[in-house]
């Protein structure tokens, strides 16, 4: 029997969630709407708005979970990878609470917890699997051998898929986060109406700094001849660079499967939301003959129920972390 409490702050949201053996009982996420303002996440105002949030969110959790602070057997924060002055504010007080009710802490990665998503409802993958993590600071092709057992296979070698959807929706004049725009308008425009190259990465990497630069370019050339062109033709817009960012991701997919000859497919992280993203990987595993996994909206972006399925297994496990462990920004597999 485990009651675990799991908190996540590595970017800009406050959440926590509270797993009781192995199932969810409670998945609070409290955005930050202030970052809209400045076009992107500003680290700082992040680390207010953890401090501001993270006590309301873990009563509403514990609340809704039915459950009293004396019930529970371990605290989970993530570790890393995120923005330091985010991080803190998450393991200090699972740190804080943890050593007020005598109770063990367990570290989570997270980017390993994006993956474990997929095993907080049905249907779940099963090993190994290859899982594309796609958020606003990783592009990964990660084969999953075992719940606490992942390998990364494949890597962006610059900017995440994610930013490549922020930055182009600030290039055209939207709010940040851009990502779920572009989605939302690329699905009333014509995906073949502007074409833009495919970067060449070896082996089983990304790169997308490159066409963020030739959109930019695109849009310069485009705009010096008519003011209005963004404005006029804003869905196919989208709907293009959409179309090149997915077929990307997807190529270098279907390499890794073929490669590895595993035919059980995840995706997982923020851009895992993008219907365009979901409708192609669709597809394309019923070309290839794939059994496809796409976890439901609420564990695609930041949230704490994958936080606390990781917990859970560590916790199977006996996988504690001593009261001293510091944050990690950046943080390996
Ligand atoms: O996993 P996540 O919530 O946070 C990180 O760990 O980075 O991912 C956030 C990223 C942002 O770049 C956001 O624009 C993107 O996920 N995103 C989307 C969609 N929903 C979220 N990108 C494209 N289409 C969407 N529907
Ligand atoms: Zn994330």
């Amino acid at each position: 029997m485990s009651t675990i409490l799991a908190i996540e702050s590595s970017c800009d949201e406050t959440s926590a969630a509270v797993i009781l053996n192995g199932q969810i009982r409670a998945n609070i996420v409290a955005a930050q709407l202030i970052h809209q303002k400045y076009g992107g996440v500003v680290p700082e105002l992040a680390s207010r708005a953890h401090q501001q949030h993270i006590v309301p969110v873990v009563e509403e959790a514990l609340k809704q979970a039915n459950i009293r602070k004396k019930d529970i057997n371990a605290i989970a924060f993530t570790r890393g990878p995120g923005l330091l002055g985010a991080l803190l504010v998450g393991a200090s007080f699972a740190k804080a609470l943890a050593l007020g009710l005598r109770i063990p802490l367990i570290e989570v990665h997270h980017m390993q917890a994006h993956v474990l998503a997929h095993f907080i409802e049905d249907p779940r993958p099963s090993f190994p699997f290859l899982c594309l993590t796609v958020s606003g600071g990783h592009t990964q092709i990660v084969l999953v051998r075992g719940h606490l057992d992942m390998e990364i296979i494949g890597e962006t070698q610059d900017d995440a898929v994610g930013e490549a959807f922020d930055k182009t929706a600030k290039l055209l004049g939207l709010p940040y986060p851009g990502g779920p725009l572009i989605d939302k308008y690329a699905q009333q425009g014509n995906a073949e109406a502007y074409s833009f190259p495919l970067s060449e990465m070896p082996a089983l990497n990304y790169s997308f700094s490159g066409i963020k630069t030739s959109i930019l370019y695109f849009l310069r050339e485009k705009t010096s001849q008519n003011p209005n062109f963004v404005a006029e033709n804003l869905a196919d817009i989208c709907a293009s660079v959409q179309h090149t960012l997915v077929k990307m991701l997807l190529q270098k997919l279907r390499k890794a499967a073929r490669q590895t000859g595993i035919r059980e497919i995840a995706i997982a992280g923020g851009v895992s939301a993008n219907s365009g993203l979901r409708n192609a990987l669709q597809k394309m595993g019923e070309e290839e003959g794939w059994q496809v996994y796409v976890p439901r909206f609420e564990y695609c972006t930041d949230n704490a129920a994958m936080i606390a399925m990781a917990a859970h297994y560590k916790y199977e496990t006996g996988d504690f972390c001593p009261q001293n462990v510091s944050p990690l920004p950046r943080m390996e597999f």
